[in-house]
């Protein structure tokens, strides 16, 4: 089968519209990301980053511009068709968790299962083996309220994990976190990444998170912006031949 990057936007733009007032939000983006690679999404406030990331979830459709997924053209099919490519080929995580604090860590993780039709019996073991997977094995019973906030994330990490998607994306996912506690988490990202394989987009503005991915993709005022890190953070530059710049940069 011939190559396909995971994600392909070709000249995105996307505009809001409230009564007379329009705001470009993303402006002529051309984006590739790579099966396997693990992407930070960096810019300034309101640069258009938690935009860039709901239109490659689906959650949203651009103005203009085609959105290829694995190589097929999902900008052209209905919302329905699109949510189902949603459900079965990406997990997201947020910043402040979205668990449902009724349930148990394993009744959170489940929910992606049920959607999926997935009968009750097999939904409980992969929700276990995929807390087990973020290392809370032993906390698939308490609820959310009885876990730190590493933990929470932890949970919604496996509940992104559970359906086995190809792509997690993930939204400041360290935002309300300590430092130590978001460094866990980025590490467990990275370990997801290496040993499943996972493709794995995270925006974020923290330019710690971007010295540890493979590659940094920089936006500023809704478009793409290759030396933010430099010019908004002030460490080293992107540069599109290193595979791994940005921690080159770093050591
Ligand atoms: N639903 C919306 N309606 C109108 N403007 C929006 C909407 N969503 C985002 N914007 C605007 O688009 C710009 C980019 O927003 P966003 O993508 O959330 O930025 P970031 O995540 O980088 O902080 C901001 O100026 C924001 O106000
Ligand atoms: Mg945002």
């Amino acid at each position: 089968m011939n190559y396909q990057p995971t994600v392909q936007l070709e000249s995105i733009s996307k505009e809001f519209t409230a009564g007379e007032n329009s705001f470009l939000a993303l402006d002529d983006v051309s984006v590739t990301i790579h099966p396997g690679e693990m992407v930070a999404i960096m810019g300034p406030s309101g640069s258009g980053k938690s935009t860039l990331m709901t239109l490659i979830g689906l959650l949203d459709t651009p103005s203009s511009g085609s959105y290829y997924l694995d190589g097929e053209n999902v900008s052209v099919l209905s919302r329905l068709e699109q949510a189902r490519v949603r459900n079965r080929k990406l997990g997201f995580v947020f910043q402040n968790f979205n668990l449902l604090p009724r349930l148990t860590a394993q009744k959170n993780v489940e929910l992606p299962l049920v959607y999926g039709r997935v009968p009750g019996r097999d939904r409980a073991q992969r929700s276990r083996e995929a807390l087990e997977a973020v290392g809370l094995g032993s906390k698939i019973n308490n609820l959310p309220t009885t876990l730190s906030g590493g933990q929470k994330q932890r949970v919604a990490i496996a509940r992104a994990l559970v359906h086995n998607p190809s792509m997690i994306l993930a939204d400041e996912p360290t935002g309300a976190l300590d430092t130590r506690t978001g460094a866990e988490i980025m590490h467990l990202f990275r370990e997801l990444n290496r040993e499943q394989g996972r493709t794995i987009v995270i925006v974020t503005h923290d330019p710690e998170i971007g010295r540890h991915m493979d590659r940094v993709i920089g936006l500023r005022d809704g478009r793409l912006a290759e030396n933010i890190l430099h010019e908004y953070y002030g460490v080293d530059v992107y540069n599109a031949v290193d595979p791994d710049p940005v921690r080159a940069a770093a050591d």
